[in-house]
């Protein structure tokens, strides 16, 4: 599988976020990996709407929007309009109205992912595989960037391939937290081909950074 990279911008410097972007373009990342946090489903709070809105207008990169929020179904509509390529909730934060919120996202022309924490067993993603377009395994708590890659996600990833070439489903798998140029071949190989990465792409050469990844 192909494998693309997904630079999270919460690690950019927002004093210039759109040159940094722009790096990103050159770098040969295809997705730009945005999360949204509300200080609920998770303790701290990001940004929103108005950010994304205008760095829309500042390039074609795909929007990868992750959502670390309660009831994500309330803002999938808003989150299409201001330019959103794929939307990424959480499945726990969507219990009770989980395929309602995959079919809105769909409804509304975007991709949709689901993402599950790392206390959450990967059997709990099987009833909604089919419908998905990517699983996101977290690799850290989400919440925060900089922290370090949980070893026991490794085998996560692996059981989530295998559960989709099982049914014969060659559905993308996104990892999300502590990826480095040092164990980003060990998640490849477990099976996943969409790498976010947030610091170790922003810390320093963006284009020499996301080359290491690749
Ligand atoms: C964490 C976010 C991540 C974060 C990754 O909750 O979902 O996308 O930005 O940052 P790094 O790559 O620094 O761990
Ligand atoms: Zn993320």
């Amino acid at each position: 599988m192909e494998t693309i990279i997904s630079p999270s911008i919460l690690a950019a410097d927002f004093n210039i976020l759109g040159q940094q972007i722009q790096e990103v373009e050159k770098s040969g990342a295809k997705y730009l990996h945005i999360d949204v946090m509300d200080g609920v489903f998770v303790p701290s709070i990001s940004f929103g709407m108005p950010v994304i809105a205008s760095i829309r207008k500042n390039t074609k990169l795909f929007f990868d929007v992750h959502l670390m929020i309660v009831e994500p179904i309330r803002y999938v509509e808003e989150f299409a309009k201001i330019g959103a390529d794929m939307i990424t909730f959480h499945l726990e934060a969507a219990k009770g109205h989980v395929e309602e919120t995959i079919d809105k996202i769909h409804s509304l022309g975007c991709k949709a992912g689901m993402s599950v924490k790392p206390a959450t067993d990967v059997s709990e993603v099987i009833p909604y595989m089919e419908k998905l377009d990517m699983i996101l395994i977290m690799t850290v708590e989400p919440g925060f960037g900089g922290q370090k890659y949980i070893e026991s996600s490794t085998e996560k990833i692996r059981r989530m391939r295998r559960l989709l070439t099982e049914r014969g489903l060659a559905t993308d798998i996104q990892v999300d937290g502590g990826i480095t140029a040092d164990n980003v071949s060990v998640v490849k190989e477990a099976g996943a081909n969409v790498i976010v990465a947030g610091s170790a792409v922003f810390k320093g050469n963006i284009v020499e950074n996301v080359k290491k990844l690749l």
